[in-house]
């Protein structure tokens, strides 16, 4: 771990957070409000945080919230820096240190994105179950010594992709699933980028998450990821998307994702097989 992420912790401890964080959120594009369901919140601005991100684009709050939901310890970061921002793939490093410190075990991360699915609509959610990374990019390029070597056979925890399956029966929210294709934005994709991600398999793209999976898992952090459909890809379906489509229909989304958080947290987790 990094001096700014212990950094980062002692200040947390300081503003009296006492308790560990069981569950950590990670509130893409639109989705900052989700933290409202937060009680007793304890909401300290990324400026005061050392080594977390400066936001640079809007739909992104700037706090990291912690308190108690459904009787689980949680904290949501309202927002993120993406690769986009400043050309640093590691540039959520820090932030995961921190929440691992505090004694998150497992990280949500939320994000909207671009369907090349026709049966996947704006407003649907999916769960991430594996992601394709073409980038030529990659978080861990220039890890010391074999510490970039990370699996990335389970990067998107099976026992949490349960809890989320499990938790759409009891909170009623559908949800889709599939494969997420990177994109380094911040353009959005030409049609016939959408049509290759397409071909290899892709169902939604999108410009974060990735980056984030692959720090996550090498600090031991189990991931999953629910994204909100945003558009149909660009040149797919009569797709053209822009941010602040994306901005208003995430918000949307919000609170059919607010509702399938909830069962989830309700869940108690098996023990692995
Ligand atoms: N592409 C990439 N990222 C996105 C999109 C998209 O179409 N929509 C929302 N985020």
């Amino acid at each position: 771990m990094s001096e700014q992420s212990d950094a980062a912790f002692e200040v947390i401890q300081s503003r009296g957070v006492t308790d560990g964080v069981d569950v950590a959120f990670i509130l893409g594009t639109g989705l900052g409000n989700m933290a409202d369901a937060v009680e007793n919140p304890v909401s300290i601005p990324y400026a005061d945080l050392p080594g977390f991100p400066e936001l640079t684009v809007s739909g992104h709050d700037g706090n990291l919230v912690i308190g108690k939901q459904e009787g689980v310890n949680v904290a949501y970061m309202q927002g993120r820096s993406h690769y986009y921002e400043r050309g640093q793939p590691n540039c959520m490093e820090v932030p995961l240190e921190t929440l691992a410190l505090l004694g998150a075990q497992i990280v949500v991360l939320t994000a909207a994105v671009g369907s090349l699915n026709a049966d996947f609509y704006p407003g649907n959610l999916m769960l991430v179950t594996d992601h394709i990374n073409l980038n030529g990019m990659n978080p861990l390029i220039g890890a010391k010594g074999d510490g970039g070597f990370v699996s990335m056979v389970d990067a998107y925890d099976q026992r949490l992709q349960r809890r989320f399956k499990r938790a759409t029966l009891s909170s009623g929210v559908n949800i889709r699933e599939g494969v997420y294709m990177w994109f380094s934005g911040p353009t959005f994709e030409t049609p016939s980028e959408v049509k290759m991600a397409r071909m290899l398999g892709a169902d939604v793209v999108g410009m974060s998450i990735v980056p984030e999976v692959i720090l996550a898992r090498r600090i031991g952090l189990r991931a999953a990821a629910v994204v909100i459909v945003a558009n149909f890809g660009a040149g797919f379906q009569g797709g053209n998307p822009s941010h602040s489509e994306t901005r208003q229909v995430a918000a949307q989304g919000a609170i059919t994702l607010k509702r399938l958080i909830r069962g989830f947290l309700r869940i108690k987790e098996a023990e692995p097989q």
